[in-house]
C-alpha cells in the first residue's frame, strides 16, 4: 500500500463515506435563482450508512442505499431522504449489527456462514429509476425495491424479469443496476448475469408497463464482472473487459466478491452485440483492453451500432493493491491514475467488425445524454469531470460527440461533483443537476446549470444542511 494521505483541500473528500444517519425533508436554501421553468423531481440514490456495530466497510461502493428527493418548483427546493428498507436493512437495523454478505464484506461467522452463491443480499443502493408506475430503487443483488414517489417509503420488492424473477431473488442470476429505456418503444433493457461453468447473460426486454416482450440467453466466452451496458433501437451492447472474476474463493466464502475480481488487460476486450429480438447469435468482435463502469449511449446508424462510453485504460481506483474507492474509506487517497476519456465503437453489423476512437481526452465519468435520445441518436453527453490522476470530480462537462468540443466548469479542488442529470423544461430549455460536496462548509448542495452554458458556472445552488454521502446516479422526473 502507498499509504498515501489525502491533501490539506482534499480531505474532505472523505465525507463521501460517512454516513448520514438522519432522515427528513426540509426547504433547501438557495444562491443565485432557480430557473421558472424548472419544474419537476430529481430522485438519487446511493449508499447512507457505511457501519454498523464498530464494523466499516472497506469499499465507497457498498452501503445501505439511500434515497433522496430534490423537488424543484416556483425557484425552491424541496429535500427528502429515506433509507430503503430492505430485509438486510430491517434486520440490521434491530441487531445494531452486520448480518448478511453484501459486495464487499463478508458476512460474521466465518467461512460457514459465507459458502454458497447466493448468500449477498441486496441494499439497493446504486441507481433509481421511475418504471412502470413505480420509483426502484436498484442494486446488482436481488430484485429491485419499490419506493413511493412522495414519502420515499419502502413499498417492497418488485418482480421484474418474468418467470426468472425466482432466480434473481435467490442470487442465480444477478441483474445489472443500470437499465436502459429506449426513449422511442419505450421498452426497458434489463441485463442479467449467471455465473457458472461459463457465464450466460440473460436478456430482458420489458414493454413500458413492465410487461416481459422477451428474454434470451448466450453464454460468453470469459467470466467478467460489468456494471453497465448499452443498447440500440434493435441490438443491446455488452463490453466484457477483462476484470475477470475467479469465483472459487467467494463461493466456498473464504473471500467476499470484489476480492475476487483481477484486471487482465493482456486478454484484451470482447464486445458482444446481442439482437433484442433474440433471433441472430450474438456476434463477438476483439478490442483493447479497457474497463467501462458507466455507457454513454449508443444508436442505430444503417447497418452500424455507434457506442459511446466512459473508458479507462485500467480500472486502478477500483481493482488493484491501493485502489482510491477503499483508500478514501481511510481517509488516504489510493491509486486512481488511469483517466476515464469518452471513447466510440462503431460495430459494422454486416462485415463483422469494429472500428473505435477517442471522442474527448480528459478525466470523466457519470455519462448521460437527454432521456429523450436514450437508446436513439443523440450529439451531446453529459459526464462529471476530474483533474489528471484525480479518481474525484471537481467539475463537469458537456460533451458535442461530434465535433469532440468540450465545454467545462470546475469548482475547484475544494468541492466534489456528482454525476450531472439532463432536466428539460417545457419551452426546450435543459439545465444540468449535479449533487455536489462543498469541503470548506462540509455542506452539500444541488447545482443547476443552464446545460447549453456548462461553461459559464451554475445559475443557482440548493444547499442542504449537512453534509451528503456519495450518490451514484439519480433520474429527473418533470412536474406533470
Ligand atoms: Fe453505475
Amino acid at each position: 500500500m502507498s499509504g498515501r494521505s489525502l491533501s490539506q483541500d482534499r480531505r474532505f473528500l472523505a465525507l463521501l463515506g460517512r454516513t448520514l444517519a438522519s432522515e427528513g425533508e426540509y426547504a433547501a436554501e438557495i444562491e443565485g435563482t432557480i430557473p421558472p421553468g424548472l419544474r419537476g423531481t430529481l430522485y438519487r440514490n446511493g449508499p447512507g450508512r457505511f457501519e454498523r456495530g464498530g464494523v466499516r466497510k472497506p469499499l465507497l461502493l457498498d452501503g445501505d442505499g439511500m434515497v433522496q428527493r430534490f423537488r424543484i418548483a416556483d425557484g425552491g427546493v424541496s429535500y427528502r431522504n429515506r433509507f430503503v428498507r430492505t430485509d438486510k436493512y430491517v434486520a440490521e437495523e434491530a441487531a445494531g449489527a452486520y448480518r448478511h454478505a453484501t459486495w464487499s464484506m463478508r458476512a460474521p461467522g466465518g467461512v460457514l456462514a459465507n459458502i454458497g452463491v447466493a448468500k449477498m443480499r441486496s441494499q439497493a443502493g446504486v441507481t433509481v429509476y421511475p418504471a412502470a408506475g413505480r420509483l426502484l430503487a436498484w442494486d446488482e443483488v436481488g430484485l429491485p425495491w419499490a419506493v413511493d414517489p412522495d414519502s420515499l417509503d419502502t413499498i417492497g420488492e418488485v418482480s421484474v424479469a418474468g418467470p426468472e424473477a425466482l432466480r434473481v431473488r435467490r442470487g442465480k442470476v444477478t441483474l445489472k443496476a443500470h437499465a436502459r429505456f429506449d426513449a422511442h418503444s419505450g421498452h426497458w433493457m434489463l441485463l442479467g448475469v449467471e455465473y457458472g461453468p461459463s457465464m450466460v447473460l440473460h436478456l430482458f426486454v420489458q414493454d413500458r408497463d413492465g410487461n416481459l416482450l422477451a428474454h434470451h440467453s448466450h453464454a460468453m466466452p470469459r467470466q467478467v464482472y460489468l456494471h453497465d451496458f448499452l443498447a440500440t433501437e434493435s441490438h443491446v451492447v455488452v463490453l466484457l473487459h477483462p476484470l475477470v472474476l475467479s469465483p472459487l474463493p467467494f463461493v466456498m466464502g473464504t473471500a467476499s466478491f470484489v476480492q475476487c475480481l483481477r484486471w487482465r488487460p493482456e486478454q484484451g476486450m470482447v464486445v458482444a452485440a446481442i439482437d433484442k429480438a433474440g433471433h441472430d447469435a450474438p456476434l463477438l468482435l476483439d478490442a483493447p483492453a479497457a474497463y467501462m463502469w458507466h455507457g454513454l449511449n449508443a444508436f442505430r446508424d444503417g447497418d452500424s451500432l455507434v457506442v459511446d462510453w466512459v473508458g479507462f485504460d485500467a480500472p486502478d481506483h477500483f481493482v488493484g493493491p491501493d485502489p482510491a474507492l477503499a483508500a478514501i474509506m481511510e481517509g488516504r487517497q489510493g491509486d486512481g491514475r488511469s483517466a476515464g476519456t469518452v471513447r466510440r465503437m462503431v460495430i459494422d453489423l454486416a462485415r463483422r467488425r469494429l472500428v473505435h476512437e477517442t471522442v474527448a481526452d480528459g478525466n470523466f465519468e457519470f455519462p448521460s445524454v437527454a432521456p429523450g435520445q436514450s437508446c436513439r441518436r443523440h450529439r451531446f453527453g453529459y459526464v462529471n469531470s476530474a483533474g489528471c490522476g484525480d479518481p474525484f470530480a471537481d467539475g463537469l462537462a458537456r460533451i458535442d460527440t461530434v465535433t469532440g468540443d468540450v465545454r467545462a466548469f470546475h469548482f475547484g479542488p475544494g468541492t466534489h461533483v456528482g454525476e450531472p442529470v439532463l432536466a428539460e423544461g417545457e419551452g426546450g430549455e435543459a439545465w444540468l443537476l449535479a449533487q455536489c460536496l462543498d469541503g470548506a462548509g462540509e455542506r452539500s448542495f444541488l447545482a443547476v446549470f443552464d446545460a447549453g452554458r456548462v461553461e459559464d458556472g451554475p445559475v443557482a445552488r440548493a444547499w442542504c444542511r449537512h453534509h451528503l454521502p456519495a450518490s451514484f446516479h439519480g433520474s429527473w422526473v418533470p412536474a406533470p
